[in-house]
């Protein structure tokens, strides 16, 4: 079976997007300190270029955690396989996520955080499909509120493959 890429979302229209997001960052949070959370793999193209257009001061850390195999729906089982190094007391967390598709992820993790003692918790993701919601996440920032369709590029992967691709692209595969 052969596998293509369509473009759902061009590289130019994802930066100036991010940009827009950023700014609206910078303004919310002036004169304060950002912790971000990164939730690896897929969020962390995203984080990357995003930090990058942020001006006050910004700390990292990296969790992993899964609810996914190589398969294209949730299991329903979140497992944390990399928890963060830094604690989270008093700070002003900001989670950065590829998308959210059921939330079952999000809000599994949403709650180890907030009961860490962070003075904040924040979300802001990539892409969202609202249409596929089944557990209540609250979205702070959001670049793309996008179709149910299955996506790619830009940190997101199918089966491990294309988190490379600068773009958000649809996988089509072909019968031949
Ligand atoms: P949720 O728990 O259903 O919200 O799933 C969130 C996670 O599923 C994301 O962080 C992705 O790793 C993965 N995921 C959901 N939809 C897609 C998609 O369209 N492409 C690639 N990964 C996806
Ligand atoms: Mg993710």
């Amino acid at each position: 079976m052969s596998e293509t890429v369509r473009v759902l979302i061009s590289e130019e229209e994802v930066e100036a997007r991010i940009q827009e997001i950023a700014d609206q960052i910078n303004r919310d949070y002036a004169g304060r300190e950002i912790h971000m959370i990164c939730v690896l793999k897929g969020g962390v193209f995203f984080m990357c270029e995003l930090a990058k257009k942020i001006k006050v001061p910004v700390s990292l850390d990296f969790m992993s955690v899964s609810s996914y195999g190589d398969d294209t729906k949730s299991s329903g089982v979140v497992k944390i396989v990399k928890d963060l190094d830094q604690p989270l007391e008093g700070k002003e967390v900001l989670v950065v996520e590829d998308i959210i598709d059921s939330g079952r992820t999000l809000s599994y993790l949403l709650n180890i955080l907030k009961n860490r003692n962070p003075h904040s918790v924040h979300l802001c993701t990539l892409l969202d499909k609202p249409e596929r919601r089944v557990a209540d996440v609250k979205v702070d920032y959001c670049c793309f509120d996008i179709p149910d369709e299955f996506v790619v590029g830009y940190g997101l992967d199918y089966a491990q493959k294309y988190r490379n691709l600068p773009y958000i692209g649809v996988v089509e595969l072909g019968a031949d």
